[in-house]
């Protein structure tokens, strides 16, 4: 294992302010997310919706990485260039989504188990010869009454620390993406506990399977009410518990931690980032920044539709949400910011 390498590519990845942008949606997700819009569910459309993405000019300036799934880390432009290449050359490292998704837990009704072990070693060694630099798998946890059940945090804990610990030997960085979801009617306190016994559990299996701390990053949720709770959270509440939940649980050799947006709206997102980066920064040992999908994707993919004469337009959505969030990392978003939309 190049401990060194494994360190630096893990910096780097949230150096700058910076964040990553996350467009490894798998192809029955994107399909249901082209649907909702009316967008033809074609292997084209889908790779001309990606060419969008990587083409977006000065995508470099917001982002580290981007995260790539099976599909597109094979695809190229229609000038034919590799969308590996699109994104190395404004800057962006790519990486690759490895996990198989997340099926039921035996013997825990309404629980879910990520898959994706058996075979990964062979496959992340071909991901490094398509150019990937870095490697993400999510494990998902739904709050409920008396749920997640210890059985349901453990495994996923020890999948998330076994893929973390192949991906080190492999020389990929690791991105660990334990998911409490928002549905549901947990309150913010409800889902600061879960999130709080969820990251202990993979910090401990992680320290188990001797992950390099140094050459990972964390994609954790944000603390949120579920989105059916009726008692509001500001955003300062939302962000004073995720980052007090952080404290508790990270240790300060991770360099980065890096936000899902579990639904959020692209505007809160980018709020409560700011909020935690404007007020906390001082006390936080680790980067805090973006690895969003929904949150900078949707506004993009809802101005494209599917129609190529709407693409400049469409990357200006795009580069909207990144400046947000590139400025969300430095506590430096505001609402004239959030204004200058167009
Ligand atoms: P969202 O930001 O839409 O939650 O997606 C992040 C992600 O990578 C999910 O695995």
């Amino acid at each position: 294992m190049n401990t060194q390498a494994l360190k630096e590519t893990a910096k780097a990845l949230v150096k700058g302010g910076k964040g990553l942008l996350a467009m490894d949606e798998s192809t029955p997700t994107c399909n249901r997310r082209f649907a909702s819009l009316g967008i033809p569910q074609t292997d084209d459309a889908r790779r001309a919706y990606r060419e969008l993405l990587v083409t977006t000019p000065t995508l470099g300036e917001y982002i580290n990485g981007a995260i790539l799934y099976d599909e597109t880390i094979r695809q190229v432009t229609h000038d034919g260039i590799p969308f590996t290449q699109a994104l190395n050359d404004a800057g962006v490292m790519p990486g690759i989504k490895v996990d198989m998704g997340a099926t039921e837990l035996a013997g825990h009704p309404g629980e879910k188990i990520t898959e994706g072990l058996d075979g990964l070693r062979s496959r992340l060694q071909a991901y490094v010869k398509q150019g990937a630099r870095f490697a993400k798998w999510r494990a998902v946890m739904t709050p409920g009454p008396d749920i997640p059940s210890h059985g349901c945090i453990q495994a996923n804990a020890h999948a998330l620390a076994r893929y973390a610990a192949l991906c080190q030997e492999a020389g990929l960085v690791p991105i660990i993406e334990p998911e409490v979801l928002m549905d549901g009617d947990q309150t913010l306190t409800q889902c600061a506990a879960v999130t709080q016994e969820v990251l202990r559990s993979v910090f401990e299996q992680l320290h188990v399977q001797r992950v390099l701390l140094e050459g990972m990053l964390l994609k954790p949720n944000m603390v949120l009410p579920g989105l059916a709770c009726t008692t509001p959270a500001s955003v300062s509440d939302v962000s004073e518990a995720t980052v007090s939940c952080l404290l508790r649980t990270v240790p300060a050799a991770v360099p980065g931690i890096v936000f899902l947006s579990g639904g959020q709206t692209a505007e809160l997102a980018s709020a409560r980032l700011n909020d935690m980066n404007a007020r906390f920064t001082s006390q936080l040992p680790w980067a805090l920044a973006f690895s969003f999908a929904r949150a900078i994707q949707q506004p993009a993919m809802e101005i494209w539709k599917g129609d190529p004469d709407n693409v400049k337009k469409a990357q200006q959505a795009l580069l909207h949400r990144l400046r947000c969030n590139h400025a969300a990392c430095r506590g430096e978003y505001d609402a004239d910011l959030e204004a200058l939309r167009g």
